[in-house]
């Protein structure tokens, strides 16, 4: 059976069973503190666990797509090296929102296994929670009694808190779970050890394939669990285990999963998998892991950065980069050229990928190339650090060392670590995070922020945002707090209701004003903070208790408006003019201009952009109405909206509608209410700001009219200048004429000095045994003056050339000597020093230059004379 044959078998199985068959949420997690990627299936529905929101539907399933490489769930250090461990993975999960429990989840999952799967019972070990008296929970009998209508009582183990008891993070959801592992050793080893001691016990081919997760707990910040509103099934099979098991393959990395990836890797490297090398074959293994992890993130809108989510994803590569160079003996890009084998198989699945091919490519192939860059001096430089710690017999790497590999030769610690363990050595952890700790402390000194507690004025549980509707609003200073940075005071303030929008989706906070009776407060900026509005002020009024009336800067508001939905033409106008790949990776809508940044891996050029200028142009005339809709996401991506990342399966979304043919976006922002207001846009510049992404930057309404306005106007003034009508022509003929003068002058300021030179060969006089010229002649400019002494002293040896000029009534010498003069001859001649001591105050001026070449300038060119005597006193 292929893979995509058991994917789709267990999709069936469930949907049989009245579950809705859901698409996997994006792996990277944008709103959610306390998590950087999807590392369960079940993160998408942790809203119906804790009872936040209500399920469209209690019973359903999907496959996910799972990250496991950061934070509680870690698994990065075993990939590769085992063959069942991987970054990426696909999650099969069913669930129950406060529908079906142990009964039916255990009966399933058996069913499921044995009799559609055709798994053999005796392979299989299923485990439940034995209880936790230090977190007063018993043992799970209802389970155990569940599991034994099906299996036998020596098949059904015991399993402590922590195989047992299933927790999504260090807050969260959590409850007893049951896990179901596979002994997947031959018959005949089987007979001779019972596989039930190897269970949990790291054994290869005695690995877990399922969890059913009784969700009943939520973890508080302060560590303690309390109930959950209702009780709920969370369930969690590894696929690529799954088609493992059922493709009868010892390794993961032996079935359909990803055959098609080593296969191609092989062919690029000339290497053969499963040659018996264990370092190439953990190579091939974790190149063809990490690929799949990287490329998903990109394409869920994760791109490789310096912080957060986007620097695992950069850690992930370099691991990958870092085998490939040293095992498999490549010293090129690599992984890009996975690309194509891993977006055709999960064309049908994860259509994202293949939709955005070649945008992932171009930004992993720029990755690569930079760290390529740098590895093989990093590479060195942790060689070097090997060798000197094994020559001291230490048994680990410097924590400073480490942190200077992570600093200047990207290595992060992972990668600094695998190296150091594959020559014996440990790394100095605590010394590297107390270097990197500085270093945060260090930029953190630089933008800190002190906030204070906050102080209740009015307590309420409920605020709200009515800013869509009402741009002035009477209500309540809910509470306050004093933030100081640097020197600077000012407070925060949230009220029970507000109009100000707070700065998300690209768009800049509101700014106006609070009225508190006679007393007028600014609100200088509106941000967001753990859902609540903070509107920042730089004083507290007289009186905060009461009625407050919050005004927003209508006309600000209004441009910021123009911009925001210029933004959307610009998107769907971009789109249309450079084709579907094009996405939004950011963007900035203020009332002054609008940025917009999107993925594609060209310039965009002039005639590009001029066309994408006069379709926005075009819809701002036709003056379309701008529809805004909440709808569930789902309905919204039916209707063709532009999925923006982070939403979740269920979520409410708000959807602007600009020509249900032309631009239909997710966004929380401001609008017109129709397009001509926004009057015109202009773009006014294109740049790149990342591998793969262009920036455009572009004004509306009356700045955009002021900018053509302005363009007018300096035209006119060229035009006027040049007294003509087609200022164009007229310039370029100016420059035309301008280069034909230059190359003309450059020809005649040849033949002066060369015409002065034949004249002054004749000067030389010998003094003190040295060819001496001291001359004042008559040149344009003081690079002339040089020139001339060059060719003076072409014909000469043992000279000392003087030679002074007044140009435009100032000042220019230049002193050369012969280099041998200061070894062969007794003189102690120095040209830069003559010229700074000597020459400089006789023409009130300055210079400087070495022993035999030095030039001088000066305000004064009457004493020329004196400054030719002064050099031929000093050679004697
Ligand atoms: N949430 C459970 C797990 O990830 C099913 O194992």
């Amino acid at each position: 059976m292929t893979s995509a044959a058991i994917r789709q078998q267990f999709l069936e199985f469930f949907k049989e069973k009245q579950h809705t068959i859901v698409p996997s949420a994006p792996i990277v997690i944008k709103n959610d503190p306390t998590l950087l990627f999807t590392n369960a299936g079940m993160n998408q529905f942790k809203d119906y666990f804790l009872g936040n929101k209500v399920p469209t539907h209690r019973r359903v399933a999907d496959t996910q797509k799972c990250l496991r490489v950061s934070g509680k769930h870690n698994d990065l250090e075993e990939v590769g090296v085992d063959t069942y461990h991987h970054t990426m993975f696909e999650m099969l999960g069913n669930w129950s929102f406060g529908d079906y429990f142990k009964k039916e989840a255990i009966a399933w999952s058996w069913e499921l296994l044995t009799k559609i799967f055709k798994i053999n019972p005796e392979q299989i070990y299923v485990t439940v929670f034995e209880g936790d008296a230090s977190e007063g929970l018993p043992f799970d009998q209802e389970a155990y009694d569940e599991w034994r209508k099906w299996v036998v009582e020596d098949h059904i183990l015991k399993g402590n808190k922590k195989d047992n008891f299933w927790e999504m993070g260090d807050t969260g959801p959590c409850g007893p779970c049951s896990e179901i592992h596979m002994d997947c050793r031959s018959e005949g080893e089987r007979r001779q050890t019972s596989g039930a001691a190897l269970v949990n016990a790291d054994h290869p081919q005695v690995i877990e394939i399922w969890n059913n997760v009784f969700m009943q707990f939520n973890r508080g910040k302060d560590g303690r669990l309390s109930p959950l509103p209702e009780k709920h099934v969370d369930t969690g099979m590894g696929f690529e285990r799954l088609v493992r098991v059922l493709q009868n393959k010892t390794s993961n990395y032996d079935t359909d999963v990803f055959t098609g990836t080593l296969k191609v890797i092989s062919e690029l490297t000339g290497k053969d998998y499963g040659a018996s090398d264990n370092r190439k074959d953990i190579a091939f293994r974790v190149l063809a892991d990490h690929i799949r992890a990287i490329a998903f993130s990109i394409a869920d809108g994760q791109l490789p950065s310096n912080t957060g989510a986007g620097y695992v994803i950069r850690r992930i590569l370099r691991r990958a980069v870092r085998y490939y160079y040293s095992y498999l003996d490549y010293k090129t890009p690599l992984l890009y050229k996975l690309l194509p084998v891993i977006a055709g198989q999960f064309e049908g699945v994860f259509p994202e990928l293949h939709q955005q091919q070649d945008f992932v490519t171009k930004v992993i192939k720029e990755e690569e190339e930079a760290f390529l860059r740098t590895l093989e001096k990093g590479l060195k430089k942790i060689e070097e650090l090997i060798a000197a710690a094994k020559a001291k017999s230490e048994q680990t790497l410097d924590g400073t060392q480490a942190f200077e590999l992570y600093d200047t030769f990207g290595f992060p610690i992972d990668l600094t670590r695998l190296i150091a363990s594959e020559n014996g050595l440990s790394v100095d952890e605590k010394g590297f995070t107390h270097e990197m700790q500085q270093q945060k402390s260090r930029s953190r000194a630089a933008t800190a922020l002190d906030t204070e507690d906050w102080i209740t004025v009015y307590p309420t549980q409920k605020t709200s945002f009515a800013g869509y509707e009402d741009l002035l609003v009477p209500t309540k200073v809910v509470k306050y707090r004093k933030v100081k940075s640097k020197n600077k005071e000012q407070y925060q303030l949230v009220l029970e209701q507000t109009p100000f929008y707070a700065e998300s989706g690209g768009q800049v906070g509101d700014t106006g004003v609070l009225i508190f009776g006679e007393e007028q407060i600014a609100v200088t900026d509106t941000k967001k903070e753990n859902g609540e509005f903070i509107h920042f002020v730089q004083k507290l009024p007289a009186v905060i208790e009461g009625e407050v009336v919050a005004k927003v800067d209508a006309e600000r508001r209004l441009h910021t408006a123009y911009n925001h939905t210029a933004t959307h033409l610009l998107h769907a106008a971009l789109k249309q003019v450079l084709g579907t790949h094009v996405n939004q990776k950011g963007s900035l809508v203020s009332p002054d201009i609008l940025r917009f940044d999107v993925s594609h891996f060209a310039k965009i050029t002039d005639e590009e952009l001029q066309q994408v200028e006069s379709i926005v142009n075009a819809k701002i005339r036709e003056n379309i109405e701008v529809n805004i809709q909440e709808l569930p996401k789902e309905e919204a991506l039916k209707m063709g909206a532009m999925a923006l990342f982070g939403e979740k399966y269920g979520d409410l979304v708000r959807v602007v509608t600009v020509d249900p043919e032309f631009s239909i976006e997710l966004c929380g922002g401001t609008h017109v209410p129709r397009t001509g207001m926004i009057g015109l846009m202009t773009i006014t510049a294109e740049s790149a700001v990342a591998a793969g992404v262009r920036r455009i930057e572009a004004l509306t309404g009356g700045a955009a009219i002021r900018y053509f306005a302005d363009k007018v106007r300096q035209n006119k003034a060229v035009a006027d200048l040049l007294k003509t009508n087609a200022p164009l022509k007229a310039i370029e003929k100016l420059l035309e004429e301008k280069s034909q003068l230059e190359s003309k002058l450059a020809s005649l300021e040849a033949k002066e000095v060369s015409s002065l030179a034949a004249k002054l060969k004749n000067s030389v006089t010998i003094v003190n045994g040295i060819h001496f010229i001291g001359a004042e002649v008559e040149v344009s400019n003081a690079d002339n003056l040089k020139k001339l002494a060059f060719a003076l002293k072409a014909e000469l040896s043992d000279y000392v050339i003087v030679l002074v000029a007044a140009i435009q009534g100032k000042a220019s010498v230049v002193i050369i000597a012969d280099p041998a003069l200061n070894g062969n001859k007794s003189l102690d001649l120095n040209a830069g020093q003559l010229i700074k001591k000597t020459v400089a105050p006789i023409i009130k001026g300055g210079g400087g230059g070495s022993k035999d070449l030095a030039t001088a300038g000066g305000q004064d060119a009457s004493n020329l004379d004196q400054v030719i005597g002064a050099v031929r006193k000093a050679i004697g």
